[in-house]
């Protein structure tokens, strides 16, 4: 090749120019611009393979041609664009009108084109579509070296539309898959596949790799602290410490210096500087348990640290900074608490950017299969037992209990089954649930409503053998809200 200097030069200031574009709508109107400007032309266009049909061309950033048909704009070209798709060959003339290979070209004659030049996009043998440019001044103006440099431009702009692409397909397949992945595999310490269960994977997919502040809620044993550890362990942050304070068990008048450090010397007792707990967690997450139970004093110092990352420890003078993430949990409604003047409200918008609210165990009865399957096999293994199964009528009492103490209670009372049990199947007796915990009258503290109205339709249906208006009577309410409830519950008729 035989490429001038200038040229030359314009191709390294080029090709970094073209490389540093990721978006391909923007790079093929740079590509089509970089080509007018070194060749002094008027008008052009680049014609690409479409991505899902491959036998089709489309135009893309017509200059000064005012159509974005393609008939109109092969009109123009017809004969040249088609010539250069079937050799795969750069194409120059000089003078269009009077280029014999162009006799019947009538559209050239049509539109007076006096020079053209019209290069493949070729990679790796593969045609992805053409760039063509041409003038209509009196002069030619494109010189054999002006369509080398082009053709040269040409295989630089193929690659950095072909790698632009492939970043786009691969960060819209990326994107699916990571939901895909965080929806159901990704924590797999995770127990659970119920519907209730979806937002919660559905924001921690969304905050692994952000440093967003997170207040977890939900009732005791649903799983807060293992919520809190999963979002830290798989994400950003992984590598750095994980550390969890409970604000409930720390006696009141400790909580600071163990939160923020003392100076040596700062009270009595304080022997030597000690880090806290904040300073500990640098470059990970500091877990804030029980967040409800912080007393106002430290209520305010904490707000303050989470204000500007920068806290003083006991006894000091200076601020120390840090960069942690803050979760916290609780199992207490703080809105309930701000009301009663004990938790403080800016404290807890600063604590609930992002809220994480875990359904309580009664409302994902899914899950009890699975996870009674998962805590049999840790127990299992932990005890060196090998139980195989839970009882048909066990899971049954299972499903109908109401589980105030959601996993933790399950997990522990997997725990007893498999260490109590002597054959091979975990039965009522082992999990001491249904009779210890559900009264007569199938109604217990902290089921919900709509358990409860259940059970009673289908003891109603039952008691008026399966008589539905009577059974609408009896309950006050419509038949259509026995019908529909019936279809919802799937109670059979
Ligand atoms: N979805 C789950 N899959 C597997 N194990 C779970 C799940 N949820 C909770 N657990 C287990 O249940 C126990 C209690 O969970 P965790 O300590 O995270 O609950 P918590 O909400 O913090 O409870 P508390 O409010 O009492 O502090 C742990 O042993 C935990 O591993
Ligand atoms: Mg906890």
């Amino acid at each position: 090749m035989n490429i001038p200097e200038q040229y030359l030069k314009a191709l390294v200031e080029i090709s970094r120019q073209i490389n540093s574009i990721l978006q391909p709508e923007e790079l093929i109107e740079k590509i089509l611009d970089i080509a007018l400007q070194q060749l002094s032309a008027e008008r052009g266009f680049i014609l690409l393979k479409d991505e899902q049909n491959e036998e089709q061309f489309t135009p893309h950033a017509l200059r000064n041609i005012n159509t974005p048909k393609i008939s109109e704009v092969k009109d123009i070209s017809h004969s040249t664009v088609d010539m250069v798709l079937q050799t795969a060959k750069p194409l120059l003339t000089f003078d269009a009108l009077s280029d014999e290979r162009f006799d019947a070209a009538q559209s050239i004659v049509l539109h007076q084109i006096r020079s053209i030049a019209c290069v493949p996009l070729l990679l790796k043998g593969e045609m992805l579509g053409v760039l063509y440019i041409d003038s209509r001044g009196e002069k030619a103006r494109f010189t054999r070296q002006s369509l080398e440099f082009l053709q040269a431009f040409a295989n630089q702009a193929a690659v950095a539309l072909e790698n632009a692409r492939l970043l786009v397909r691969l960060q819209q397949e990326n994107a699916i898959l990571k939901e895909e992945f965080h929806r159901i595999y990704a924590f797999k310490e995770i127990i659970g596949r119920s519907k209730a269960m979806e937002p919660v994977y559905q924001i921690m997919g969304k905050v692994l790799n952000n440093d967003s502040t997170i207040l977890i809620t939900g009732e005791t044993g649903t799983g807060k602290e293992l919520i809190a550890r999963a979002i830290h362990y798989n994400g950003h942050r992984k590598d750095k410490p994980f550390v969890a304070v409970n604000c409930g068990a720390i006696p009141e008048n400790l909580i600071e210096s163990e939160l923020f450090g003392h100076k040596k010397g700062a009270f009595t007792g304080a022997v030597s500087d000690k880090k806290g707990l904040i300073e500990s967690a640098d470059g990970g997450s500091l877990f804030l348990d029980e967040i409800g139970e912080l007393p106002m004093l430290l209520q305010v110092k904490l707000l303050r640290f989470l204000q500007d990352r920068k806290f003083t420890p006991v006894g000091e003078v200076r601020p120390k900074s840090v960069d942690v993430r803050i979760l916290s949990a609780t199992n207490r409604d703080l809105q309930a608490g701000i009301k009663e003047g004990v938790f403080r409200e800016d404290l807890f918008y600063r604590l609930n950017i992002i809220h994480i609210g875990i359904p309580p165990l009664r409302e994902r009865k899914k899950d009890i299969p699975l996870l009674c399957d998962f805590f049999m096999k840790k127990y299992n293994h932990k005890l060196n037992k090998n139980i195989g199964s839970i009882r048909a009528e066990a899971l049954q009492n299972m499903l109908a209990y109401a589980w105030p103490g959601n996993v933790r209670e399950l997990e522990n009372s997997i725990e007893r089954a498999v260490v109590l049990d002597t054959d091979e199947q975990i039965g009522t007796d082992d999990l001491l649930l249904a009779s210890r915990e559900l009264s007569p009258d199938g109604i217990e503290a902290g089921m919900s409503l709509e358990e409860i109205s259940k059970n009673l339709l289908t003891k109603t249906l039952s008691a008026v053998d399966g008589n539905k208006t009577r059974a609408a009577d009896m309950m006050g309410v419509s038949l259509r809200w026995i019908h529909y409830k019936m279809k919802e519950w799937q109670i059979p008729s």
